[in-house]
């Protein structure tokens, strides 16, 4: 008899974005006549950028031609694309990371979810309310939780974001071990300033403690004062994982290619106390795993560090940055309360009654699909969060929708 793992059975309901597009279909299926447009999901809807499409296709004809064709690649990542990525994203602005810290993949969602292996049973985890939920649920089928009450696995401490500090957490009460970060934020757009964060690493200095740092939303960033890495922050290096993305960035969440940064100087502890680097526990984990990204997404990722894919990449972005911004500038007319939008994808609307309720209103009168915030812990019932990834104009379509619903 094959026996499951049953930490899977504490899992609450389904992945959040299934259970929403579930309940898309089922509105389009009894109401086919109506156009929905979609602000829920983070997907982005514009094409890549030309510069890394033509890279792409070029990477295609280099398999094509026996002098050029490549087998396996590198499991870390080929050496273009990680000094590219090392020299732009870090040590131009001032953070020390390097070529060989940086290990491709095939998703920010996918490292953010695997690193937890390289952790003991044991470990304290801390993570925030409200939460992007794959931190929660990756840890609960790894049997690092009890059962889930009211909302709240028993064993997880959560760091709580509130209105009242502005959707970023106080430092824990109690020990943990592992801490989960996320800035900008998802789902509440919140950022996070340089002096918070640097108090965060102080105290996983002090502590022994890891941040798991996921940065997939630091090319909406345009506030110069705010960090784009965690690694600006000094001693850093020796207590955060950070996670990347060129899903959002430039527009990879189909393609898939995004990388994880371990720096050498970070340590964890086995039972008697004894040091041992995260790069090398994650280094065999990657290697054992995972064969690396395709070499015609590489070449395509490589391209957002030319100049014309930075050029680009940066247009795609403000393009967003632009649809939040009407959205915000919109929903706070109507009278609700927001945060995020400005360095960030997502607005978060405290819609004043039961998330999934104001989901269903969305939906029902305005035909738009938004996340509600419950799906993403206790604090973020009562919240939306709605998603600037769209056209301008279906953004404009949807919030013109919005306030007749909800002025009828
Ligand atoms: C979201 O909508 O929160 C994101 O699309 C999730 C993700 O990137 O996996």
């Amino acid at each position: 008899m094959i026996k499951i793992n049953e930490n899977y059975l504490k899992l609450q309901a389904s992945y959040l974005f299934i259970d929403i597009a579930r309940r898309v279909q089922a509105f389009q299926a009894a109401h086919p006549e109506r156009e929905i447009i979609k602000l829920g999901i983070g997907d982005v809807t514009h094409p890549l950028p030309d510069a890394c499409i033509r890279a792409f296709h070029q990477g295609v004809d280099d398999l094509a031609d026996a002098r050029t064709f490549r087998g396996y690649g590198p499991e870390q990542g080929y050496a273009f694309l990680r000094e590219k990525i090392a020299l732009h994203d870090f040590t131009a602005r001032g953070a020390q990371v390097a070529a060989d810290e940086i290990f491709i993949s095939d998703g920010a969602k996918c490292d953010n979810g695997n690193i937890q292996e390289i952790f003991a049973q044991d470990v304290r985890i801390a993570v925030p309310d409200p939460v992007y939920p794959v931190y929660v649920d990756t840890n609960v089928m790894a049997g690092r939780t009890g059962s889930a009450r009211d909302g709240r696995y028993e064993g997880l401490v959560y760091l709580e974001g509130t209105r009242e500090n502005g959707f970023i957490p106080a430092l824990p009460c109690e020990p943990v071990d592992l801490i989960y970060l996320c800035y900008p934020n998802n789902p509440t757009g919140a950022v996070i300033t340089r002096e918070q964060l640097k108090a965060w690493v102080d105290y996983a200095r002090e502590n022994r403690a890891l941040i798991l740092y996921d940065a997939a939303y630091e090319s909406f960033i345009r506030d110069p004062a705010l960090p784009r890495s965690i690694y600006e922050i000094e001693g850093a290096r020796e207590v955060a994982v950070e996670f990347r993305s060129f899903s959002k960035t430039a527009g990879f969440t189909g393609t898939r290619c995004a990388f994880t940064v371990v720096p050498k100087d970070c340590m964890a502890y086995d039972g008697t106390g004894e040091r041992h680097a995260v790069h090398a526990l994650w280094n065999r984990r990657h290697g054992t795993k995972f064969n690396g990204v395709s070499y015609p997404v590489q070449k395509a990722a490589e391209a957002v560090y030319s100049p014309e894919g930075q050029a680009q990449a940066r247009a795609l972005i403000d393009g967003y940055l632009e649809n939040a911004s009407l959205i915000r500038r919109e929903m706070g007319a109507l009278g609700f309360y927001c945060v995020g939008g400005e360095n960030s994808p997502y607005i978060w609307v405290d819609g004043r009654r039961d998330s999934w309720a104001f989901f269903d209103l969305l939906l029902n009168d305005a035909g738009v699909v938004c996340t509600p915030g419950a799906g993403f812990g206790k604090c973020g019932e009562g919240y939306i969060r709605i998603s600037a990834f769209n056209s301008r104009e279906n953004v404009e379509k949807a919030m013109g929708r919005i306030r007749s619903a909800l002025m009828k």
